[in-house]
């Protein structure tokens, strides 16, 4: 199954976005969120062990719809797609990596915060695209504001996301899902407590005004 990237902004209104250490967590990391109501999980290649944990989730977790973070080159995307990532999210983009994002089978959703930036993604292609960092950029007033002349570029906003803020986005007619680390947070992880996690989960799904 070769999913979209409509298909991904439409799996949930919160994204996780996670940092994990310990290949050992990945799979009840994954257990956790998703009996909280959470489907897609980013796993970001900021730790040794991300593309690790990526194949584990794959393998371990088939409903999840596991995807790799912090893609920012085309080695990375072919690292990713190989480990076995449904979906790649990157925080920027170059044109080498919009190029590579049309020769894999996985959708690739490059950042931007620019409308320069957004005009070059429209140009490779990409409608479907992550706002970062949202909150210094501007946030639901720039998204907002971009609607007016790209009302066909849909974002997932990330950082500086959270519980007091997220519904601001999700109000946005050209926002689908919003990403954060609010929903896994490190010393929760760190400790196993997956309960919380579980908790966190719930209620972001619980509340999204979407
Ligand atoms: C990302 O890569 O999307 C961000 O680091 C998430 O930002 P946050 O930690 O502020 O939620």
């Amino acid at each position: 199954w070769k999913s979209s990237p409509a298909d991904i902004f439409a799996a949930g209104p919160v994204v996780p976005v996670l940092v994990i250490d310990d290949v050992e967590s990945a799979v009840p990391l994954a257990h956790a969120l998703m009996a909280g109501g959470i489907r897609v999980l980013e796993v970001t290649l900021r730790t040794p062990a991300a593309l690790q944990v990526i194949k584990r989730i794959a393998d371990e977790v088939p409903d999840a719809l596991i995807g790799a973070g912090t893609v920012t080159n085309a080695q990375q995307l072919k690292q990713v797609v190989e480990a076995g990532a449904k979906f790649a999210i990157s925080p920027g983009m170059t044109d080498e990596l919009l190029k590579a994002g049309r020769d894999f089978e996985i959708p690739l959703i490059p950042g931007i915060s620019s409308t320069s930036d957004l005009m070059k993604a429209k140009d490779a292609g990409y409608t479907y695209l992550k706002f970062f960092p949202a909150e210094a950029s501007g946030g639901v007033k720039a998204i907002k504001s971009i609607s007016g002349p790209f009302p066909e570029t849909v974002f997932c906003p990330t950082g500086g996301i959270g519980p007091d803020n997220y519904n601001d986005y999700l109000a946005l007619s050209n926002v689908r899902c919003v990403g954060g680390s609010w929903l896994a947070p490190d010393d929760a992880i760190k400790a196993g407590d997956w309960t919380r996690i579980t908790e966190l989960a719930k209620e972001a799904v619980a509340n999204a005004k979407q």
